[in-house]
């Protein structure tokens, strides 16, 4: 394993670290999972529909509503369960995640045309010792990454198709979001845009 770099604190980076047919295989097995829970645009607690079309891989896909964030074990549109965990993610949380605990949620985000994520943490797991690793495909994504309050100062860097990235230790709980993607920057993702993959155990173990 290439050693990653270490953005801020907590924040590790491996560029490049899925191969193109990876990545090829990743993608298709996202647009296969949508046949079966489609993307869905969630209204945040304020009300307002998300820009980012969201589903998920796994016991348990991230939802949102007005009466708030939570982990779910069926889809909220159509009360099936979600679709099966890819066998290369989980071997990736094996490898960069948690050796011993597999990861009980994989949120699938798609970006297309403007779609952004504000600044947030990542707060809704039972168990923040447990990181979050993030696969970035398609189009490359200017990132933001800051500390633990929202006042703290912020870096960008860009997230471009195959980097991995993990939040843990001190990152996990930073604010982090999407300002924007670079259209056209990647062919990866069929009429374009940038689909993330985030791993995560939000369950106790
Ligand atoms: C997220 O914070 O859920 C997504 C981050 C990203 O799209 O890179
Ligand atoms: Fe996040």
């Amino acid at each position: 394993m290439i050693q990653p770099l270490s953005v801020v604190p907590g924040f590790d980076l491996w560029p490049g670290l899925l191969s193109p047919q990876a990545q090829a295989e990743l993608v298709a097995a996202v647009f296969e999972a949508a046949q079966a829970a489609p993307f869905a645009h969630y209204a945040t607690a304020y009300g307002k529909a998300m820009s980012v079309g969201m589903t998920s891989f796994g016991p348990l896909g991230w939802t949102s509503d007005a009466s708030g964030y939570r982990y779910a074990d069926r889809q909220p549109a159509t009360g099936r369960p979600w679709p099966a965990m890819p066998p290369a993610l989980l071997d990736l949380w094996t490898e960069l995640g948690d050796p011993d605990t597999p990861p009980d949620s994989g949120l699938i985000n798609l970006y297309r045309g403007d779609a952004r994520m504000g600044p947030h943490q990542d707060r809704d797991e039972a168990d923040p010792r447990f990181p979050v690793l993030s696969i970035s495909l398609g189009d490359t994504a200017v990132f933001r990454i800051g500390g633990t309050s929202r006042k703290d100062p912020t870096r960008s860097l860009k997230l471009s198709s195959g980097d991995v990235c993990r939040l843990s230790g001190p990152a996990r709980l930073a604010f982090h979001g999407v300002d924007r993607i670079l259209a056209g920057s990647s062919s990866l993702v069929p009429d374009g845009g940038r689909i993330n993959l985030t791993l995560r155990r939000a369950r106790p173990a």
